[in-house]
């Protein structure tokens, strides 16, 4: 399948195969640059003005300027998608500091590198859907700018091992006693019929589903608090979810081996996911 995928890199389509950034580049020396992850349903984007603000936030938290206007951005993305012929794509966008000569300080006049690719999108399974999931607890042992959407991702890295270590997909991380985030997902939990998802600080990565859950949840008729949640009230919730642009919206059905609630999907979990399917179908 590369060898038919065709990518961006700074100013140029070609096939995945032919793609090369030299061994200086500083994502790849220090991990120095950011991402995005965009969701294509039916050959339209989803939530890009959402993505695209977080891109420019991330850019400017790390001082590169952006190489590309708002309209190229939208270009080179359409562009990519029209490529190829999956109805359901994921759009993978990143840029780093550039290429020069290893040194931890900033170079001067070294221009962007951006990188871009277009992926076939498989959702959740509906069997997954209807099982839920299975994650484990873990310390958040992550540096303190979670909310920069970093290519730097060892600790996520990390974290999501340790949960396939033990058989699980993904992980729920605390810190200090308060709930954080997946390795690559927020996390939302349920109690009383209600909604709570932790603030979205320097702690975590405020997701593009974390704006659409007060969406989702007003269509569903739900009440949503962000707040400090404790690792307590995630383990006595009713209900557990996760969210991300390549999950959606999952249910969670143990953690850490003990079942959530019943152990099975529940009704604010339904609610949420056909809320989700309707804001697809309007595809705003
Ligand atoms: N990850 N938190 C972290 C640490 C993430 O990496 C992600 C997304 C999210 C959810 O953000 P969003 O709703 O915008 O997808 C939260 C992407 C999908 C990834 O790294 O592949």
């Amino acid at each position: 399948m590369s060898s038919e995928q065709i990518v961006y890199l700074n100013g140029e389509l070609l096939p995945l195969d032919e793609a090369k950034v030299p061994v200086l580049d500083r994502g790849f020396i220090f991990g120095d640059g950011i991402y995005e992850v965009v969701p294509v349903y039916g050959g339209r984007v989803f939530r890009w003005p959402h993505h695209h603000a977080r891109l420019e936030r991330s850019l400017k938290k790390i001082g590169i300027d952006n190489p590309m206007t708002a309209d190229e951005w939208t270009r080179l993305v359409q562009d990519l998608i029209a490529r190829h012929p999956w109805t359901d794509q994921f759009v993978y966008l990143h840029i780093t500091r550039g290429v020069a000569k290893r040194d931890h300080a900033f170079p001067k006049g070294v221009a962007p590198t951006v990188f871009a690719m277009s992926s076939p999108l498989t959702l959740p399974t509906q069997a997954v859907r209807e099982a839920g999931i299975d994650v484990i607890t873990l310390p958040d042992v992550r540096w303190l700018h979670c909310d920069i959407k970093s290519i730097s991702l060892l600790g996520n890295v990390l974290a999501r091992q340790a949960a396939a270590d033990a058989g699980a997909l993904e992980c729920i991380q605390f810190r200090d006693g308060f709930m954080t985030e997946g390795s690559s997902s927020n996390i939302w939990i349920v109690r009383g019929g209600q909604v709570f998802g932790a603030v979205p600080d320097n702690r975590i990565l405020e997701g593009i589903r974390v704006g659409l859950m007060d969406e989702l949840c007003r269509d569903a008729g739900l009440a949503l608090t962000l707040r400090p949640i404790l690792r307590e009230e995630v383990l006595a919730a009713d209900e557990v979810m996760v969210t991300s642009a390549t999950k959606e919206i999952l249910p969670v059905a143990r953690i850490d081996g003990k079942p959530v609630g019943t152990g099975r999907p529940g009704p604010v979990y339904a609610a949420l996911y056909a809320a989700y399917q309707r804001a697809k179908a309007r595809h705003d």
